[in-house]
């Protein structure tokens, strides 16, 4: 596995504390181009306070941010998905009464860095409109463009997300438990299109689903109470001991 891939974000020894718990602790990981890295761990372990930290939801307490190599520890969630930080959330944040296509453009004119785009009409903007129907084709719904968001199926408003993060052009994406409540074919539509995304980009991808982790995963690292206690190739941190007993362990007793 290309330790050569260029490292696109870098989390440097970030620590966030809410009060007197420990959400996230000295964790350190690097996102490379062509890589996806799968976090896993309990719940509670601080995967999405993680996920919040890296797209600027939530500030850290101690630590440091880069893209490369630039410091974004204290920049914005705005200034960071300029500069090529995507994310999705756990819930859908979709407009439901808007079409798939109007939602992506939407996402698509959020990204555009030029306060006069607002004297255009979006409609003819040939820009906005070839990155909306390409992030629509890739995320498989160019047949669905037309319908409104409210009447896509639950898998559908998820690859939807996966469209808006995608016509942003990131660099890096950060994705929250993008199988949660997903039948199995619309998983496996789903794991198609993370695995697709990888070419041009960076992944982080929390997900339970342990089945599409070893299959999707480039790099693995799994949490438990905040800290980092395993990360690696998949396949060595799924022989690791400490791993088997904090966590895989539970699952493997349980199958
Ligand atoms: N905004 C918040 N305020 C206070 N505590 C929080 C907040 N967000 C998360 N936590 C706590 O931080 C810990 C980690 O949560 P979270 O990052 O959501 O875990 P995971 O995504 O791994 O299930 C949990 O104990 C959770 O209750
Ligand atoms: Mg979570």
């Amino acid at each position: 596995m290309a330790e050569d891939h260029q490292i696109a974000l870098q989390a440097i020894d970030l620590s966030k504390r809410f009060g007197g718990l420990v959400a996230v602790s000295h964790v350190s990981l690097d996102l490379r181009i062509g890589e996806i890295h799968a976090v896993i761990g309990p719940n509670g372990a601080g995967k999405s306070t993680l996920i919040n930290l890296l797209s600027g939801d939530l500030l850290p307490t101690d630590g440091q941010i880069r893209l490369d190599g630039l410091d974004l520890t204290h920049a914005s969630p705005e200034k960071r998905a300029l500069r090529g930080v995507g994310r999705s959330y756990q819930k859908t944040t979709i407009f439901p009464r808007f079409t798939a296509r109007e939602n992506v453009r939407l996402a698509v004119q959020s990204h555009m860095p030029s306060p006069l785009n607002c004297w255009r009409s979006p409609d003819r903007d040939p820009q906005t409109n070839q990155a909306t129907l390409s992030a629509l084709a890739r995320a498989g719904l160019s047949a669905r463009a037309d319908v409104m968001a409210m009447h896509l199926s639950h898998g559908e408003q998820r690859q939807l997300e996966a469209a808006m993060v995608l016509a942003t052009r990131p660099r890096v994406m950060l994705l929250d438990e993008p199988l949660a409540g997903m039948g199995h074919a619309e998983a496996r539509s789903m794991i198609q299109l993370i695995g697709s995304l990888k070419r041009d980009c960076a992944l982080l991808v929390v997900e339970h689903d342990m089945d599409a982790v070893f299959e999707l995963a480039d790099r693995l690292t799994v949490m438990a109470d905040g800290r980092i206690i395993a990360c690696g190739l998949p396949a060595d941190v799924r022989s690791d001991a400490a791993v088997r007993a904090a966590y895989l362990g539970e699952d493997e007793a349980a199958a």
